[in-house]
């Protein structure tokens, strides 16, 4: 209190407007910060819908193409493709992962032969081509994924992408070493320009959920909550996941992920402080179909809840963001701008 008895510090004169509330402003959200998740599936059917996320659909090759070359007309400069594999194609050793005409693959060749300048990241795992779901090679017991094979088998992989045209091959496995080992693949296979996106400190997640039901790897799995402890990180061990991120980082890596995004800002914010490579986090699917849920309810408004939650991601210390909403993120931005 100033002698008058009036307070001296007023911090609200930098809030008493919209005007000076939008100068003040420090983070922004940019069409450029998303990249944008899209399923696709095989066949020229109509896209199907994927019931726990609203407004998220399976797109066959040519919806895939038009999607990604009006989300580069939105602004958005990333896109990461996922591939629903027809259950006839899954086998326990994924061998369709390695298909040089697998689904995947055509998708990333089509995409740049129509709209060159997206930026597009493709998924490293096997999770979407074994029956298991798991995302490596299991050991003859069946009972942990055997680690070094998968290895081997994702640099295979890592490389076939690359020669397709991707542009980041993005493991999302966990598997010890697997960095270094799609780093070699690549280099040795003539492929040193393609990137790596380490899903660095991916979690043993509740939220991955409804994207099981998307790619259908829960179906093959008879469950939804998979469990994949043995390879994804305990959401008890902040420590361990940052060491593991930061082997990524040392194994050549050239951006690293966190994911999910909402509930490890905790691990982003402090990952954001110890490393200078682009940081990327994943708005998993259960976090998109959370609000949505809310919102259908009537308990939460969608488009504040939606801005709210990427706000944070970004304040956290993402340059990149994964998310569902980046087509409608990006159409906001552009009506506002
Ligand atoms: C699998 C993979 C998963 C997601 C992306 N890649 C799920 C899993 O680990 O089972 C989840 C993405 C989402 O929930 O939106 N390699």
């Amino acid at each position: 209190m100033s002698s008058a008895g009036f307070p001296a510090l007023r911090a609200r004169r930098l809030r008493r407007d919209a005007a000076i509330r939008e100068m003040v402003q420090e983070i922004r959200l940019h069409p450029s910060d998303f990249i944008a998740p899209l399923f696709v599936q095989e066949g020229c059917g109509a896209p199907t819908a994927v019931g726990s996320m609203p407004g998220v659909f399976r797109l066959n090759l040519d919806d895939l193409v038009r999607e990604a070359r009006e989300l580069f007309e939105l602004g958005i400069r990333g896109i990461a493709l996922f591939p629903v594999t027809p259950s006839e194609l899954k086998t326990p050793d994924g061998r369709e992962a390695l298909n040089p005409e697998c689904l995947v693959l055509r998708a990333v060749r089509a995409i740049k032969a129509t709209v060159p300048e997206l930026v597009l990241f493709t998924d490293i795992a096997l999770d979407p081509y074994t029956t298991h779901g798991h995302d490596g090679l299991l050991t003859a017991d069946g009972r942990d994924v055997d680690n070094d094979a998968t290895v081997t088998v994702l640099g295979e992989m890592a490389a076939l992408h690359a020669a397709a045209g991707t542009d980041f091959v993005a493991p999302s496995d966990m598997m010890d070493g697997r960095v270094r080992a799609i780093r070699h693949a690549l280099d040795s296979a003539g492929h040193g320009e393609t990137g790596i996106l380490a899903y660095s400190a991916k979690f043993a997640s509740a939220y991955y959920g409804p994207f099981r039901e998307a790619v259908g790897s829960a179906q093959a799995a008879g469950t939804r909550s998979l469990d994949k402890r043995t390879y994804q990180l305990n959401p008890a061990n902040p420590r361990e996941a940052l060491k593991d991120a930061l082997l990524d980082e040392q194994e050549g890596a050239d951006a690293l992920m966190v994911k999910p995004a909402g509930p490890y800002l905790d691990i982003l914010a402090e990952l954001r402080r110890q490393t200078r490579l682009p940081l990327a986090a994943y708005q998993v699917s259960g976090e998109y179909a959370q609000i949505h849920a809310a919102a259908r309810a009537g308990w939460l408004d969608l488009v504040a809840t939606r801005n709210e939650s990427l706000l944070a991601i970004k304040r956290a210390g993402a340059d990149w963001i994964l998310s569902y909403f980046a087509r409608d993120m990006a159409t906001a931005l552009r009506n506002e701008g």
